[in-house]
């Protein structure tokens, strides 16, 4: 098994997340998100990001490695009566079930830098971008061995 998915499918991160339920909401609320907008929560982990986005209107996918996190977010958005907000498995470094130009904004809240492959999530982020969408991911992983730079000078973020 993939030593990265096995290492977060041991423990139960939703006993941590369930401190951070309401710095997530503050922290979506400042995404600009409206009704309608498709975005990606990549390493969403249970949803503490992915349901406030969903409840803003947005239409959400999260993707997490966790088989366990992916089934807590899918009963947690279930529970909360978001219909428009799912989770399904996956590893952010190779998304080959989600296709180009798909995402208006694709976040990754302390998620996708737990990849061993950075520049592989990069790039597939941006792949799954479509024209003019926004990536957003906080500052530690951009510096990840040199993502900063694939973020900033490759895909023009600021
Ligand atoms: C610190 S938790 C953060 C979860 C969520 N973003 C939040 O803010 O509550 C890190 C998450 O990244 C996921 N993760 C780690 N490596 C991953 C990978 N290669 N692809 C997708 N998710 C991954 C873990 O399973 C875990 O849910």
């Amino acid at each position: 098994m993939n030593p990265n998915k096995a290492l977060w499918e041991k423990g139960d991160f939703t006993r941590i997340a369930e401190s951070m339920r309401e710095s997530g909401e503050a922290l979506v609320k400042s995404l600009g998100i409206t009704k309608g907008l498709k975005v990606l929560d990549l390493g969403c982990g249970d949803g503490t990001m992915a349901l406030p986005e969903a409840k803003l209107g947005a239409d959400v996918l999260g993707v997490d490695i966790a088989k366990n996190l992916v089934e807590a977010g899918n009963k947690r958005a279930q529970e909360h009566g978001l219909t428009n907000c799912k989770f399904q498995e996956g590893d952010a470094s190779n998304l080959h079930e989600l296709k180009d130009q798909t995402f208006d904004l694709v976040v990754s809240i302390f998620g996708a830098m737990f990849a061993p492959k950075p520049f592989d999530v990069a790039n597939e982020m941006a792949r799954v971008t479509r024209p003019g969408g926004l990536r957003r991911m906080p500052r530690p992983m951009r510096m990840q061995a040199g993502v900063h730079r694939t973020f900033n000078v490759r895909y023009g973020l600021a």
